[in-house]
Parts: C-alpha cells; structure tokens; sequence
C-alpha cells in the first residue's frame, strides 16, 4: 500500500465515520448470494459504496455494492453488501479499502462469508461451513508493497480464524439444530472456474473449498488485529466432482436456498450473549 492509497483509505474511513451514529462492533462481508442479511437490519442506514472517497462502485451478479449500518438482534453492525475482487481487476488498495476503513473506524470484528465450491466430497450444495484456516492460492498477498501505516510487516496468521469465535458459531450451529461443518477454504484469483485437475490438487492440499474471495480481507484484518469469524457455503461440487459445468446462476440459486439458514445462524451467532463477541451496548440509532 503505498501513501496515496493509504490516504484514500483515510478519507474512505473518515466518509463513513461521518455517516455513522456509533462505532459498529461488527464488520459483516457478505458473499455472492448471502445480502439479504442486509435486509434484516433495524434502522438501517444505507452507504452506496460509490458516496464513499476511494471507493468505486462493486458489480458482479448478486453483489450490491453498499454499506448498511444498523442494529441486528442488538449488535451494532457495519453489512458489506458486496465486495471487490482482484479478478476485477481491482488493485489490493480498492479490495481491501473497507476492511482497513472499518479497523480505522475501530471496528474489532471482521465476520466474512462467500460463496465457495465443494472440494471435500462430503460438502455438497447447501452445506454450511465453518472455515477453519485457508490456503491463500491466489497468487499475490494483500501485503504486497511498500508497508501500509498500522500494519506489521509479517503479521501472524497462526490463529486467522479466532477460536473462541468458532467454538461459539458451533455452539450456536448445534442450539439452532443446523449443520454446520468445518474446513479449510482455499483461495484462487479465478475469474474461471478451476480445473478437475486443480480442484483434485487443493483436496490434496488439504483444502475444502475454494473460492475467489476472503482470504485477502482475512490476511488484512488479522494484520489489523481484527477478530475473524468466516463462514462458506458451498454453492456447487468442485469441478470434476460432478459431471454438470458450474455456472454463477447455479452459485446465486443455492445462496438463495441457503439464505433462511444462513441467516438464522448467523443472527443466533450475533444474539449469543457470548462476552467473546465483544461488548453488547444497546446501541441508540440517531440520524
Ligand atoms: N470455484 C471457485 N469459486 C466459487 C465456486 C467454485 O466452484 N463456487 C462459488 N464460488
């Protein structure tokens, strides 16, 4: 991140602290299919990313390209409707300006979700998981460059996906009686589909799923020191693990099927009354 970027970030930062009536205690990235969280939040206000500095409008199918801010089920929540890819052709400074707008904003949590291809022959469509670690197969690192201010250079990412987090998104999954499984996901650039080939090689690898999106954030939370809960749903079998060709139409139909869900594990996860979460304050939403 060289300085000009980092001062974009800045102004992005500062854009959205003006427009919010608290520090939220949640940021929520949902994935391709997964917005209608969004819906569901109380008082919601709605931050097209294009009213922000620094930030360009986000367009693929079923992704909405905004921020809402509002309560859900007593949190303070800060939604990401929509994300930038690399594959977009986006640089790391616009992938990554929200999540470093919201830890400057002092947000301590990053919850992060996508859609993602079945690798492990037993997550079919619709499957739920918890993501345990991931593989960055992307071929860059958000980290690449220069350094950006409040980020160490090697950050740790021994634990990226926070324990505590995990064990109350388990706990939660098994209360509410939905399945929740746990894997590794793993990260391409993409925009294509992979290969059989490839996908046989990230299940030797020791990948789950895979995906396109996720583990950038992740790399630039952590470095941020921001907690990290993420959660996949499997949209479709990995290619060559069933004979049908993938498509985005199939990704958008399971979000749509798998939203109920999601959304009740999720909801349950942010009502926990879990003190790991973070501090519940009963958040007063004011113009
Ligand atoms: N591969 C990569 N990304 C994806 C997939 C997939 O099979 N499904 C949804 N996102």
């Amino acid at each position: 991140m060289n300085h000009q970027e980092a001062e974009r970030t800045e102004a992005t930062a500062a854009a959205l602290r003006a427009r919010l009536p608290w520090t939220p205690e949640i940021l929520a990235v949902l994935g391709s299919g997964l917005g209608a969280l969004a819906d569901a939040v109380e008082a919601p206000i709605s931050i097209p990313f294009h009213d922000l500095p620094g930030l360009p409008a986000a367009g693929v199918g079923g992704h909405q390209g905004r921020f809402v801010a509002g309560m859900l089920e007593g949190r303070r929540v800060l939604i990401q409707a929509g994300r930038y890819h690399f594959y977009e052709g986006h640089p790391a400074g616009v992938v990554l300006a929200p999540v470093r707008a919201a830890a400057l904003l002092g947000v301590p949590t990053l919850l992060v979700t996508n859609a993602a291809g079945g690798v492990n022959p037993d997550f079919g469509p619709g499957t739920l998981m918890l993501i345990r670690d991931h593989l960055n197969l992307m071929g860059q690192n958000p980290l690449v460059g220069p350094g950006a201010p409040g980020e160490p250079r090697f950050p740790d990412m021994s634990v990226a996906y926070d324990s505590d987090l995990r064990a109350l998104a388990q706990r939660t999954a098994e209360q509410l009686g939905i399945p929740l499984e746990e894997g590794v996901y793993a990260a391409v650039s993409g925009p294509s589909y992979e290969t059989p080939a490839e996908v046989r090689m990230i299940g030797l690898m020791g990948g789950d799923a895979v995906g396109m999106s996720t583990v950038p954030e992740v790399i630039v939370a952590r470095a941020r020191g921001m907690r990290v809960l993420g959660i996949s749903l499997i949209t479709n079998p990995g290619a060559g693990i069933s004979s049908r060709p993938l498509s985005h139409q199939e990704v958008l139909e399971a979000g749509e099927e798998a939203a109920p869900r999601f959304q009740r594990l999720t909801r349950g996860i942010l009502a926990a009354p879990d003190p790991t979460w973070g501090t519940r304050e009963p958040g007063v939403v004011s113009p």
